[in-house]
């Protein structure tokens, strides 16, 4: 069986999608099933590509556990060809994706990872820590570990019948 591929994708990726990636991947794991799940991240922008996450990410996923070890690369088209569920951070990253779906076949499997978060509102967003302090990490990564969760068990029903 081939592998639900499932890319996480911000600005930078350096705060957001490496974060939703690392909990993301220790979720699968913990539910045995990272032979079936495949994860990757990345950032529309390409400053960052090669670069470790932002220190300060890291050491709010340390304090939970967490460990990210992603290096950022910048998101590609073939990339909308290559995954089947694509989370944007905020929206203006599923526009800037959605930029390179020349021919609109993939705006479906574009989506806002925010909204999969129990209670959150349609075009809820994660908001960009990296202009901010210290709380704005802690508030990410707890909105992040939540939505990790939903965004499991919505794989689980619709991608793996289980
Ligand atoms: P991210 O945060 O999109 O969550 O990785 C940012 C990181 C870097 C920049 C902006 C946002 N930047 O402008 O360099």
């Amino acid at each position: 069986m081939s592998k639900v591929k499932v890319m996480f994708v911000c600005l930078g990726n350096i705060c957001r999608s490496p974060l939703a990636h690392a909990i993301f991947e220790r979720d699968v794991k913990n539910a045995g099933l990272s032979d079936q799940i495949l994860i990757e991240s990345s950032g529309t922008g390409s400053w960052h590509v090669g670069h470790l996450p932002d220190p300060r990410m890291r050491k709010e996923a340390a304090s939970h556990g967490v460990e990210m070890t992603h290096k950022a690369r910048h998101f590609i088209a073939q990339d909308l060809e290559n995954y089947d569920l694509i989370f944007a951070m905020d929206k203006q990253n599923r526009i800037d994706i959605l930029s390179l779906d020349k021919e609109g076949k993939h705006a479906d499997k574009v989506v806002l990872f925010r909204e999969f978060q129990p209670g959150a509102e349609k075009g809820a967003e994660v908001p960009d820590p990296y202009y901010g302090d210290a709380e704005g990490f802690t508030n990410v990564y707890h909105m992040v570990e939540e939505t990790s969760a939903k965004v499991l068990e919505y794989i689980k029903e619709n991608f793996l019948n289980k």
